[in-house]
């Protein structure tokens, strides 16, 4: 047997690690890219303190689930100054990373429509400049900190990119759970089933291996143990660690094998019924996981691993999620039997889709 695994991210994980980032910059001079609320936090005075005269500017004004529209006016005032700035630092969820994935590709004329007409014709993108990604994140599920994918979003045209470069991993990720104290309840829900998500999308993967395995079982594994006693008591600190080396290591889990089908089918369920992120890749878990069962003998001894016994494990997982809150059937979202197997059949095709270990039998079935 072969296998290789791959993530070339320096991961910095404890509570108070924020205090490294000074060390981790060195004497590069940074940005911050951060959400709107982060300045009411503190958070941007923590790093203002932190950094001094090396932060250079302050970007706050991010949209949940970056789109082209908003990317567009920031990507190109960002480079009409960024001149001086070696570093973005990437303080917040998923949106504030993906962003600065986003922003961190130089272009030669400086503009994002050229890489949003690259990423449009599926045509290599090749950075003419690239600034250092430090991403810090403040929620516990995106992986976005140990990943080079960034979703960009184009509302307008109802379509999701997935931009990806070897140029767009992060250099450094700072998982500090200290900074995940004061995320709401309805955030830290969503978070934590997007990683519970990103677990079993890698074990129910055509490019899952052992060592990705690895990392995705004792995620799944710690996740169905901590967030129901996370929602109870959002301001422990011991909870919130636990959490966050978990969604840590199911983003080092896909980072190698990307999702699957539970994530393809959320793309439509986000742009067609609004539904954020970690419920639109959640609530079909218990039913990806039922037809992944019974796929391959290797796959079942590995999601036993992570679930337990295997004939009660669709119950259980629809139970685990539903006790949280979250409803688990297309039907509960307004999606009718027969939107739903054609967004299942065309959340096959997609590029996550095709990594589901399901997919070639049931298009054959
Ligand atoms: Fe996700």
């Amino acid at each position: 047997m072969s296998l290789e695994y791959f993530n070339p991210v320096r991961s910095v994980y404890g509570a108070g690690t924020l205090s490294s980032l000074p060390g981790l910059l060195g004497s590069r001079r940074a940005i911050l890219v951060t959400f709107p609320e982060a300045r009411a936090l503190g958070l941007v005075a923590r790093i203002e303190a932190l950094l001094k005269t090396q932060l250079r500017g302050v970007i706050d004004n991010l949209q949940p689930n970056p789109d082209v529209a908003e990317l567009t006016a920031q990507y190109d005032a960002f480079w009409a100054h960024a001149g001086d700035v070696d570093a973005i630092i990437a303080l917040g969820g998923g949106s504030a990373i993906d962003t600065a994935k986003a922003l961190m590709v130089g272009t030669q004329s400086g503009g994002f429509d050229e890489i949003m007409a690259a990423l449009s014709a599926g045509r290599a993108i090749t950075p003419t400049r690239v600034k250092t990604l430090i991403a810090v994140p403040t929620t516990a599920g995106t992986g976005s900190e140990v990943t080079p994918w960034a979703t960009i979003w184009d509302r307008r045209r109802q379509v999701k990119h997935s931009l990806h470069l070897a140029e767009t991993w992060p250099s450094i990720a700072i998982v500090d759970p200290e900074l995940m104290l004061s995320l709401p309840a309805g955030v830290t829900l969503h978070s934590g089933l997007d990683a519970l998500s990103h677990a079993l999308e890698s074990i129910w993967n055509v490019n899952a291996n052992p060592l990705s395995d690895t990392f995705a079982i004792a995620a799944a594994r710690e996740i169905l143990a901590t967030l129901p006693a996370l929602m109870q008591e959002p301001s422990s600190l011991a909870l919130r660690a636990r959490m966050a080396l978990a969604a840590l290591k199911a983003g080092m889990a896909f980072s190698n094998t990307r999702t699957a089908l539970a994530h393809s089918i959320s793309y439509e369920m986000t742009l067609r019924y609004g539904l954020p992120h970690g419920i639109a890749c959640s609530f079909s878990l218990p039913m990806v996981l039922q037809r992944a069962l019974g796929r391959s003998i290797e796959r079942d001894r590995v999601l036993a691993r992570a679930l337990g016994p295997l004939d009660q494990a669709p119950q259980r997982l629809t139970s685990f999620i539903e006790q949280l809150g979250v409803k688990t059937r297309f039907a509960d979202y307004g999606v009718s039997d027969d939107q739903a197997a054609s967004m299942v059949a065309h959340a096959l095709t997609g590029a996550r889709g095709r990594n589901f270990i399901g997919t070639q039998a049931m298009e054959v079935a």
